[in-house]
């Protein structure tokens, strides 16, 4: 099922009935993302995804967009939804939002996947890179600037055996508008930093990373995984930092034996 929250499109597959799950997608894509994890976990759980403001489908936003925007978002579809407890899944973008959630309101959830992603802020030098992107948005337009980041993202395996999805995608997220690539880039440029709150997590947390992610490395990760209380970490072979696309089958798996051992 699809329909709008608070402008944004909110996607929905699986039984109401089921325990939630609640799916928040990276920088720059959308909901679909995640597909590979929602065809095969809404035979047990109820999904939800949605497209951040100005991604996909949840286009009507002028772009001054800052986290604490898009967590209040999140907020109120849990909230409209009336969701209990969900299980909270996001990927590096989604992983800054599902964090920064934790931080403000914890209670909310049973527990959290975070798939490669980092709880430190922007230092000076993220930041200037955050502003040269949007300059050269401005100048020259997204599309290009889209190519090459999604192109970092990806690790060698998926780009040598899977160069047409890799395409497909690339020109998907070059289909969104420069409005929303500028606004995300604003919104993490002005994050806050996590890493002080990662010890006072209360709730059971999965850490994903790819074995080749080069943005949010294995080591990263694991710096996160030792500060938190109640911790598992999986590192996904063959994949980079879109390790849910790169590798569904290992993703899955350490998902599913998580959500297990929680007794969710
Ligand atoms: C993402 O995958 O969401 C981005 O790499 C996050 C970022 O640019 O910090």
């Amino acid at each position: 099922m699809k329909f709008q929250i608070n402008n944004l499109s909110v996607i929905t597959d699986g039984d109401k009935q089921s325990k939630p799950i609640i799916f928040i997608h990276g920088f720059p894509y959308d909901h679909t993302m995640w597909k590979k994890q929602i065809n095969s976990f809404s035979d047990s759980y109820y999904c939800i995804s949605y497209d951040i403001r100005g991604f996909g489908e949840s286009s009507q936003f002028d772009g001054q967009h800052t986290m604490e925007m898009f967590v209040d978002d999140l907020e109120v579809i849990i909230e409209e939804m009336k969701l209990d407890k969900p299980v909270i899944c996001g990927l590096s973008m989604g992983g800054y939002i599902s964090l920064r959630a934790l931080e403000r309101f914890q209670n909310k959830f049973s527990a959290a996947i975070l798939c490669d992603t980092r709880s430190q802020s922007d230092d000076n030098q993220g930041k200037l890179k955050r502003a040269a992107a949007i300059k050269r948005i401005n100048s020259e337009g997204h599309k290009d600037f889209v190519k090459e980041f999604i192109s970092n993202c990806f690790g060698d395996h998926f780009k040598q055996n899977f160069s047409e999805e890799l395409k497909t995608i690339i020109e998907y997220s070059q289909s969104f508008s420069p409005t929303a690539i500028k606004g995300a880039l604003l919104a993490m440029m002005g994050r806050t930093d996590t890493t002080a709150f990662l010890e006072k997590i209360e709730i059971p947390v999965l850490l994903i990373c790819g074995q080749n992610d080069n943005l949010t490395p294995p080591s990263v990760m694991k710096e996160m995984y030792h500060k938190i209380k109640n911790a598992e970490f999986a590192e996904i072979e063959n994949a980079g930092h879109l390790s849910p696309i790169e590798n569904p089958e290992m993703v899955n798996s350490a998902i599913s034996k998580f959500l297990k051992q929680i007794g969710y």
